[in-house]
């Protein structure tokens, strides 16, 4: 068990509930509705590899290079200055009118693939970190393709050394996901959620696998400040009325449940 190495995830309290990072070389999904911090806990995952001297690979689908940039910026991370290095390559898959080098004409799979090694075979030998942000981009207007897709890049990614975070989103209505599938190919899935409480936007963050690990089984609460990312506050503590039927509910259920009996 512990001789399994692991990366940082960037923000401290993840790699203790985790205890101790993302083991080297796993394909880890991130999922959950827009907004939750998807991509910023993707930024952390980059800003650390680069603090650490490890190259990395961001692929966004549904933000410009630019967006991604600018958001890096917001929490302190120069990643225009880690291009100008050599040590990051962020493939835009959004603005495909804008094309240059590291840029994909078409959303497909087998393109996707091509252009990752084409970027990990530039910035060299070594361990990188790898961020598709999001995979859902691919298989938006074939859902049931989820899987098979997934299976297809950690398959294909396999031999380059690489540690992997892909986000899917959670349609907004209904909370499946749209990437169903990607939560069984993937070692690991951290999964984010949100709710309005008392008229309040909160969000939170709960580890539902790591394979060959131990980890915290809690809902975390968390919070995305300016200037410094993304923070874990505290674990949730569910009270009674949280997820217990309103009484009336229950006291309809039972006089239900009651007549029925009666027919017999
Ligand atoms: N500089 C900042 N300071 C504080 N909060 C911020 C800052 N930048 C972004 N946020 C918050 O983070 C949210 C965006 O988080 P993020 O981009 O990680 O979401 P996401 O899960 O990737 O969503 P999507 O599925 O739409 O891509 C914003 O809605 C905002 O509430
Ligand atoms: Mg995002």
């Amino acid at each position: 068990m512990n001789d399994i190495e692991r990366i940082s995830t960037g923000i401290e309290e993840l790699d203790k509930i985790l205890k101790g990072g993302i083991p080297k070389g796993f394909v880890v999904a991130v999922t959950g509705e827009p907004g939750t911090g998807k991509t910023i806990l993707c930024l952390h995952f980059i800003a650390r590899g680069l603090r650490d001297g490890e190259p990395g690979i961001y692929v966004t689908t549904e933000e410009s290079r630019e967006s991604i940039i600018r958001q890096a910026e917001q929490f302190g991370w120069d990643f225009l200055e880690a291009m100008a290095q050599g040590k990051l390559i962020i493939i835009d898959a959004l603005l495909r009118e804008q094309r240059d080098e590291w840029s994909l004409s078409r959303l497909t799979i087998d393109e996707l693939i091509g252009m990752i090694i084409k970027a990990k075979k530039t910035l060299g030998y070594g361990h990188a970190r790898l961020v598709i942000d999001s995979m859902s981009a691919f298989w938006l207007d074939k859902p049931a393709m989820a899987r098979k897709y997934a299976y297809q890049v950690k398959r294909s990614l396999y031999k380059w050394n690489l540690t992997i975070l892909m986000t899917s989103q959670y349609a907004i209505t209904t909370s499946d996901a749209f990437g169903f599938g990607i939560e069984h190919v993937a070692d690991g899935i951290i999964r984010f959620r949100r709710f309005v409480r008392n008229g309040e936007l909160r969000r939170f963050l709960i580890v539902e696998k790591m394979r060959q690990t131990e980890h915290d089984l809690r809902m975390w609460e968390i919070k995305i400040i300016n200037g410094i990312g993304l923070k874990l506050v505290k674990p949730v503590e569910f009270r009674r009325e949280d997820f217990a039927l309103p009484r009336r509910v229950i006291e309809r259920i039972l006089r239900a449940s009651e007549e029925k009996e009666k027919e017999f």
